[in-house]
């Protein structure tokens, strides 16, 4: 029997067009980024999360009358519902914050009513709970974890606000709440990543919100996506000199390793997203004296552009931004988590409105019409 032909495979589906998008736009050769055709250099100048996330499910910017109400909806689900609570209080101390999210986006589906319900409305109202509710979760834990009170959120201000203080369990300072805005506005969305990919294959079978969130938070943990910005801090507390950057980037590239936070499937160019972000984590680099990452990280982004020609991405100076933030190394992924449920959700409503189950092929590359020998025959 022969196998039917078929063309070479695509390895890692590069540049392969798998659907068609109104939500963003990444332009890699110039290293743009739009939002439903907004330039990412103006939303990352003043708009909230909020607006951000308005505008990635309904294809257009929230009127002053409608983001009010919009953002008092998403900050009332971020109280969470008591079984999750309890449940926290289960999960071994050893548990990755990441783990314990996967594991919780799979949880609400149980105290979901409207769970199993795949229309636009009730795929709207489980986003809002989606949304508000896994920043809500890691806040949540976190304090569980190192036993301290859960907090209320204040309905009067808004996520990033919210987040900050259910984290922390004290009122942020404007810059603390206008650094993470920054946060979740730049990495709420990004194409076809591959954890919004899995999340749209998932949706794609008919199955569920959660499931299909599920799926994207299982993809984000690897180091080659969300995980990075973790091994970013890693690599940067692991240098105690930054005389030293030069000779440490050089030993690593020699080994043939990969240096975290660089280099993009996508971009040729910079990252527009890193721009800011290393604007942002100078800023907040000069206020906390202690710091030295900032200093660290540009000589390492000039090293490396120098001997590979890669630039930063996302992933990069958001390890310092979160550093000065005073967010544990750990959780830097839930929070790049935190962000992307916006677009992760904008994706999943987008696909079950117009679905066509994604089913690709692979090229088979094993035997064939092999003949099958009963156990009593085989050697070994
Ligand atoms: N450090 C060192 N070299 C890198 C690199 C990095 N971070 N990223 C890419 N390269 C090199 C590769 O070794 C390869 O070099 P070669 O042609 O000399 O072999 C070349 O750049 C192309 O790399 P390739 O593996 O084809 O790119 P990709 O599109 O498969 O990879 C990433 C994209 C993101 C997986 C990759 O850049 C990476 O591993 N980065 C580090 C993890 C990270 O920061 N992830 C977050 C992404 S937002």
């Amino acid at each position: 029997m022969e196998a039917e032909k078929r063309d070479a495979p695509v390895r890692g589906l590069e540049d392969v067009l798998a659907a068609e998008t109104r939500i963003c736009y990444v332009d890699g050769v110039n290293g743009k980024l739009y939002y439903a055709g907004y330039d990412i250099n103006d939303l990352a100048k003043k708009p909230s999360f909020e607006e951000c996330i308005f505008l990635l499910w309904n294809d257009r910017l929230p009127g002053r009358r409608e983001l009010e109400p919009f953002r008092e909806a998403l900050v009332r689900e971020m109280t969470l519902p008591q079984p999750l609570i309890h449940w926290f209080k289960r999960v071994p101390a050893r548990v990755h914050p990441m783990v314990m999210l996967r594991s919780a986006v799979s949880d609400l589906a149980l105290y979901d009513e409207e769970t199993e319900d795949n229309s636009p409305e009730a795929n709207r109202r489980k986003a809002v709970r989606l949304v508000a509710r896994v920043s809500a979760i890691i806040a949540g834990f976190h304090r569980i974890h190192h036993k301290q009170e859960l907090l209320e959120p204040d309905l009067k201000q808004g996520i990033s606000y919210n987040f900050l203080r259910l984290f922390t369990g004290r009122n942020p300072t404007q810059d603390e709440v206008e650094a993470m805005q920054l946060m979740y506005v730049l990495h709420a969305e990004h194409e076809f990543n591959a954890s919004t990919f899995a999340a749209r294959v998932t949706a794609s079978t008919l199955a569920d919100i959660y499931a299909a969130v599920t799926a994207a938070v299982g993809a984000l943990i690897g180091p080659l996506h969300g995980g990075a910005n973790q091994k970013v801090m890693e690599m940067l507390s692991g240098i105690e000199d930054p005389e030293g950057v030069e000779d440490y980037i050089d030993g690593m590239l020699a080994k043939g390793k990969r240096i975290m936070g660089f280099g993009h499937r996508v971009y040729k160019v910079e990252d527009p997203r890193a721009r800011h972000l290393r604007k942002y984590a100078e800023k907040l680099c000069k206020a906390d004296t202690a710091s030295r990452y900032y200093e660290i990280s540009r000589r390492i982004e000039q090293r490396v552009i120098k001997v590979k020609g890669i630039y930063p991405n996302v992933d990069f100076y958001s390890a310092t931004v979160q550093h000065a933030l005073g967010i544990p190394v750990e959780y830097y992924t839930t929070m790049f988590a935190a962000s992307r449920i916006a677009g992760w959700t904008a994706h999943v409503m987008e696909q079950h409105a117009d679905n066509r189950l994604m089913r690709p092929r692979s090229l088979y590359v094993g035997h064939l019409a092999r003949r099958y020998v009963p156990m009593s025959k085989r050697k070994g």
